[in-house]
């Protein structure tokens, strides 16, 4: 009888071990071709983020508004509506104007009757920013872009999610090793100001 709490601990800590080990390694589907599997080091996963970095911030929209069904189900090209990560730093939101485009006919689904609302007040959908990197450092689109780095390979497969998710740490290491693996430029200056 003397052994069983020992033996309790022993059990729970192998199943916590087990757990970790599992969380370390799990990748959703949305997070497939994520450069590095949106890891900075191999050490470093999600589990232990705590939060620091907006790993995994998916932020509830005001409009409901679904890639899944917008790039997934109608195949709308990602720069059909960000054609400003072609030629910007930014990649930019889509102005209402592009939304109205195809939603103005009267409709009675509420998430549409919102966006037409927007619209006739002429007032700019308040979404709310996912991935934001600190001040203190630069990143442009337009150069990724135009070397064929794909959305995907830092954004994960937005084509499957109905509420956009940061799939990636978007830590320095995470740059770095891939800048490093495609012969980009590491010098300091490149990504701090
Ligand atoms: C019909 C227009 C449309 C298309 C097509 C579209 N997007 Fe978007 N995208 C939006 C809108 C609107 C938002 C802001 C609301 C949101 O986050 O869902 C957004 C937000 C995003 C964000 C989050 C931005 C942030 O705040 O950090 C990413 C990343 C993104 N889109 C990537 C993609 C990729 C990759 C594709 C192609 C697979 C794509 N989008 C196709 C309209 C579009
Ligand atoms: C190229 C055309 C096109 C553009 C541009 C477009 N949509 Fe859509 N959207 C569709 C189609 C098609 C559907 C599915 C049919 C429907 O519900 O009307 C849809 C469905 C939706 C729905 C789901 C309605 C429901 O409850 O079923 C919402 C919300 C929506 N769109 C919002 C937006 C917003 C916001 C924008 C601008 C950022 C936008 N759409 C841009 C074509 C488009
Ligand atoms: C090399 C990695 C990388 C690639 C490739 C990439 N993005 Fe981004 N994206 C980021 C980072 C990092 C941010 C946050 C930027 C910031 O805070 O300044 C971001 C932010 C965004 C945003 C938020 C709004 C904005 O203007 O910053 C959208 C929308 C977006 N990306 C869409 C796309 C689309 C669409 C593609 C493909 C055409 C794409 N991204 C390719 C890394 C990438
Ligand atoms: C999936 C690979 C990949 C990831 C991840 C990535 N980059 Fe890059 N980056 C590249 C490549 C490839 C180039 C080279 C573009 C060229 O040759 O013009 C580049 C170029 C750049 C440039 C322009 C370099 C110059 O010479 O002016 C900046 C700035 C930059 N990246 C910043 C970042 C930052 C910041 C991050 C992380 C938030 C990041 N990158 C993540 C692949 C990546
Ligand atoms: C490819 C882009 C890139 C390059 C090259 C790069 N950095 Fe960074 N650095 C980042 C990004 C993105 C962040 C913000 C995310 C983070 O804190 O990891 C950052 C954060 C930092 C921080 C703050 C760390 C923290 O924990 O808050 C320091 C200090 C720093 N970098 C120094 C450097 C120095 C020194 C070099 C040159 C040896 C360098 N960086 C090269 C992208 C880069």
């Amino acid at each position: 009888m003397h052994a069983t709490p020992t033996l309790r601990l022993r059990l729970l800590v192998l199943v916590i071990a087990v757990l970790g080990v599992l969380t370390a390694f799990y990748t959703r589907e949305v997070n497939q071709g994520v450069w590095n599997g949106g890891k900075a080091a191999w050490w470093d996963f999600h589990l232990i983020d705590l939060g620091l970095t907006g790993w995994g911030k998916a932020p509830r929209q005001p409009i409901a508004f679904s890639h899944a069904l917008h790039a997934g189900q109608y195949g709308l090209d990602c720069l059909y509506c960000h054609s400003a990560a072609r030629v910007s730093p930014q990649a930019g939101v889509p102005s209402l104007e592009t939304c109205i485009g195809c939603h103005k006919s009267a409709t009675d689904k509420p998430e549409l009757l919102k966006v037409q609302d927007y619209w006739q007040r002429q007032e700019p959908i308040p979404w709310l920013r996912v991935h934001t990197l600190p001040l203190f450092t630069r990143f442009s689109h337009k150069r990724h872009v135009r070397v064929g780095v794909a959305c995907d390979s830092c954004h994960g497969q937005v084509v499957q999610m109905e509420r956009v998710e940061q799939v990636s740490s978007l830590k320095m290491g995470w740059c770095v090793t891939c800048h490093e693996a495609q012969q980009a430029d590491k010098d300091c200056l490149v990504c701090h100001y």
